[in-house]
């Protein structure tokens, strides 16, 4: 089985968690869509979905499921998304896709927070995926400094612009072994939107996809 089927595989077993009439989360990225593709039946079932990004809403809407505020959202009972990396504690690294800021709105309303991921996420430390941080335009090379201080290498994500009209620094060189702790530190930094650490806010499931089947922590 290729990554691709994997994706497929971890995505068909989040289809448990859609409950009738009910407002569901959407995250961002290739698993992501992959759960899209899979939700054309469930439409009239789903009663309205918050999506993390201007992507998965258009792919939402293209086959009829409708995308409301999260303002407007009464509850949002579970969010299905991806991870960059996640270890066994199920704090992640998100943000390849530069969702990160909304990602994470949505889990921290979300009364469940389902992860999809294939097996090449699972790792031991965090860290290896540079980290995202979304930054205000202004406040970058600010804020990259600060993060050498705090010992990793920030790359500006040239050319990106996220949904919310900022950017992106991809924190390399960092081996992550308080990620709660990391995840503050970044977030004191003055300029900086949202980190793409989730560990205060971790997974409360994550479904693997392995070669040899799929595995639900
Ligand atoms: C989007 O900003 C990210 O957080 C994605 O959820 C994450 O990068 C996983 O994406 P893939 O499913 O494409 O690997």
């Amino acid at each position: 089985m290729d990554q691709q089927q994997l994706k497929i595989e971890a995505a068909k077993t989040a289809l448990k968690y859609i409950q009738d009439d009910e407002i569901i989360g959407i995250g961002t990225g290739s698993t992501v869509n992959c759960f899209i593709d899979l939700l054309e039946p469930y439409k009239n079932r789903i009663k309205a979905a918050v999506s993390s990004s201007e992507v998965s809403t258009q792919r939402l809407k293209s086959i009829g499921i409708e995308v409301i505020d999260l303002n407007d959202a009464d509850s949002v009972p579970v969010y299905i998304d991806g991870a960059d990396e996640s270890n066994t504690s199920l704090e992640l690294i998100k943000g390849g896709g530069g969702a990160l800021t909304r990602e994470k709105i949505i889990a921290a309303v979300a009364e469940k927070f389902v992860c999809i991921a294939d097996e090449s996420k699972y790792v031991e430390t965090l860290g290896q995926f540079p980290l995202p941080v979304e930054v205000l335009p202004m406040a970058r090379s600010h804020v990259a400094r600060e993060i050498v201080k705090l010992g990793g290498n920030p790359v500006y994500r040239a050319g990106f612009t996220t949904d919310n009209n900022n950017v992106i620094l991809d924190i390399h060189s960092l081996e992550i072994n308080q990620a709660k702790a990391l995840e503050s530190k970044i977030n004191q930094i003055v300029g900086v939107v949202a980190n793409g650490l989730f560990a205060h806010r971790p997974a409360d499931h994550l479904i693997l996809a392995t070669k040899n089947g799929i595995k639900e922590y």
